[in-house]
């Protein structure tokens, strides 16, 4: 890259500002130097990205040119031995509207896209396959060597299945899940990563089980050409390394995991983007912030080259900012229906990817300790999709200096909390505010839309409402006195509730609120039992016996249903009818189940299918398969577009991955 550095000054003296600007430019080197020093060096941060980008969007625009633009980064520290990188390792142009794609696209129709990583970019370097060494980003032109760490990685491999030289390219991430496991340690996965990556003692960093997925390749064009011959002999009709998406492939098979990528046209660019977006609240068990779209030609990517900072061939377009500074107005503690009692921020109203927000949860109270957040501190807030927004760090201390009040009574019903783990508990089954939990959760289950939280708290208050069935033998004259009740509306709840009597025996089960019991696992037991009694006397054994029902379910299932078989009498005799199911299972039904062409098989589901994911469940299960998660020990794995995390998982441990097509057929070859 022959770009040449040019002085402040001179670079004004070319571009001939106006006063004003000039000023203004000044002022924008000198924050942006400020938040890059705070960011990369000290790892803190006083802004929001949004606000970030922001200033860099502003000096863009009134001096292309500007040396800053192209330094963004990862400026190596003072003490690191650093590394030239030989070709220069370039940013990203980005958009963050499908207006600003088109018009990057125009005249072009063939793509590839990729989720873009939010960690630490680096770049391995093979020699004859053997890895030699491993550079940081860094400012683009130098990175910290990273040699040693990167041993530690186990998606890094030290020698390649093909003899290749070249420069592999990509991110080394922490996945959430990994993050989560280290509670507290870091203030997010990307400073993790690029915090365990650059520690002096390698091991440490293996003890950190990074990832790491490729998303570019790097190497003289006679390289190319021979690594075709040599594939070609190994992969029968691999032909020729032309495209992105080839050469993607071609990583694969040199050993390294390639970042997922789709080829796709230019209208098909949205889905990709809003299923990546609709997967980080999901499914993506790693932390992204857009996608990456490349022009798939590569003679094309030839032709339209780069400009000092980044490639013309490539866009990186933004998820919209789920990131917004906000003040900490209260913290006050919230009771559960299982008695966790979960710190919650009220916040000075702000807007959030259209959303107002006016709380976010802070988790437990280690949690807070560890923000050292308190009342009138400034925050960073977060929100991924639907999930409540959490509180990412501090952005400004308030007067509070000291730590939190942390509750040692119940703030609803004043008996001791119990810290178990990270969480503080309300031991006492009769608090007040867990039974006003438990009727809004029963509510919720089965389905009585009409009566919704505010209303059932109001009902609890007076006294009318205080056991499930309770909602059955609600009158008109019960709900009149409240404001905004017209005699119309009564009758419409009543009339509705009267109408959600029949219950299946799965979603009684979950409504029950039974501890650890969720959907899946009641729906398991129903399935297995068919009806209550029998699980009411089931064992211990016979509860674990069942798929996925591990041993403190069981437990809570065969004490707790016992103990609430009062208030599921008076339920039955107010009218609720609980439908019982055909009991299946190895002493019930097992030629029942064997005659089914999935019998005995498990099934676990990601990506985006061509029917809701219910709808394959049904199937499954209708042919006698189960659904569990993910697992060694699950035998397949049913794959739509874009599959996440389970996707990797499944390929890790070797379970058979299946799509639509396949799943048909097995249904049918079974049957045959
Ligand atoms: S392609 C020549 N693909 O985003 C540029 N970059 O903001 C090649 N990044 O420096 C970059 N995921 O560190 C590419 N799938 C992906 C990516 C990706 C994350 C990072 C990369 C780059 C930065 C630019």
């Amino acid at each position: 890259m022959g770009h040449k550095k040019k002085s402040g000054q001179e670079q004004r003296n070319l571009l001939n500002f106006d006063n004003k600007d000039h000023q203004r430019v000044m002022e924008l080197e000198s924050q942006l130097r400020h938040h890059n020093y705070l960011y990369y060096t000290l790892g803190t941060m006083e802004i929001t990205d949004d606000e970030y980008d922001r200033l860099r969007d502003e000096l863009e625009k009134l001096n292309p040119e500007n040396d800053l633009l192209s330094q963004v980064g990862d400026r190596p520290r003072p003490e690191a031995t650093k590394v030239q990188h030989k070709v220069e390792m370039l940013s990203l142009n980005k958009a963050n509207t499908f207006e600003e794609v088109t018009k990057w696209t125009i005249g072009m129709d063939d793509f590839v896209v990729q989720p873009k990583l939010d960690g630490l970019a680096v770049s391995l370097y093979y020699e004859k396959g053997i890895y030699q060494y491993a550079a940081t980003r860094g400012d683009g032109r130098v990175g910290e060597d990273i040699t040693e760490n990167v041993r530690y990685i186990q998606d890094i491999p030290a020698k390649l299945n093909f003899d290749a030289t070249c420069h592999i390219r990509g991110e080394i991430f922490m996945r959430r899940s990994v993050f989560d496991e280290f509670a507290g340690e870091f203030s997010n996965p990307r400073n993790a990563a690029a915090g365990s990556v650059k520690q002096k003692d390698p091991r440490v960093t293996g003890e950190r089980r990074l990832n790491f997925f490729a998303y570019a390749a790097v190497m003289e064009n006679n390289e190319r050409e021979r690594l075709e011959l040599l594939l070609a002999e190994k992969v029968p009709g691999f032909g020729e390394i032309d495209n992105e998406y080839k050469k993607m492939e071609m990583v694969r098979l040199l050993g390294v995991e390639p970042a997922q990528i789709a080829r796709s046209g230019v209208e098909g660019l949205p889905e990709l983007f809003e299923g990546w977006d609709r997967g980080r609240s999901g499914e993506v068990d790693f932390d992204i912030d857009g996608v990456v779209i490349k022009v798939n030609d590569l003679s094309l990517q030839e032709k339209m080259g780069s400009t000092h900072h980044h490639p013309r061939w490539a866009i990186a377009w933004k998820f919209s900012a789920q990131q917004a500074r906000t003040t900490i107005k209260n913290i006050r503690w919230q009771v559960s229906r299982t008695g966790n009692l979960t710190p919650v921020a009220d916040l000075e109203t702000v807007n959030l990817a259209g959303a107002n927000i006016t709380h976010s949860t802070l988790h437990n109270a280690d949690e807070i300790v560890r923000l050292g957040v308190n009342v009138g501190d400034t925050v960073l807030i977060e929100r991924r999709g639907d999930v409540i927004p959490k509180v990412i760090r501090v952005l400004e201390k308030g007067p509070n200096d000291g730590p939190v009040d942390i509750p040692e009574k119940c703030p609803r019903c004043q008996s001791g909390v119990v810290k178990e783990n990270v969480f503080l508990r309300c031991k006492n089954q009769n608090c007040s505010r867990r039974l006003l939990k438990k009727l809004i959760h029963f509510a919720d289950v089965v389905d009585l839309e009409t009566v919704g939280p505010s209303l059932i708290e109001k009902l609890y208050d007076k006294g009318i409402l205080t056991t499930p069935a309770d909602f059955f033998r609600l009158s008109e004259e019960d709900l009149l006195p409240f404001d905004k009740m017209g005699e119309v509306l009564a009758s419409k709840i009543v009339r509705h509730i009267g109408e959600k009597k029949q219950i299946t025996l799965a979603k009684f089960l979950t409504a029950l609120g039974i501890t650890h019991l969720g959907e899946v696992m009641a729906a398991a037991i129903s399935e297995r039992l068919g009806n209550l009694e029998a699980i009411r006397d089931a064992n211990i054994e016979d509860l674990v016996s069942i798929d996925g029902v591990g041993e403190k379910i069981a437990v809570a299932v065969n004490l707790e249903l016992n103990e609430k078989w009062p208030v599921i009498e008076d339920l039955r005799s107010g009218g609720v009818d609980i439908e019982e199911t055909e009991p299946v299972g190895p002493e019930n039904g097992v030629n029942n189940v064997q005659e089914k062409p999935l019998a005995g098989k498990s099934f676990c589901i990601t990506g985006s299918l061509s029917k809701p994911r219910k709808y394959f469940e049904d199937l499954i299960r209708g042919a006698g398969g189960t659904i569990k998660n993910i697992s060694k020990s699950v035998d397949y794995l049913l794959a739509g577009e874009k599959g996440g995390s389970k996707l990797d998982k499944a390929r890790d441990w070797d379970v058979a991955i299946i799509d639509e097509g396949e799943l048909v057929e097995m249904m049918k070859a079974v049957r045959n």
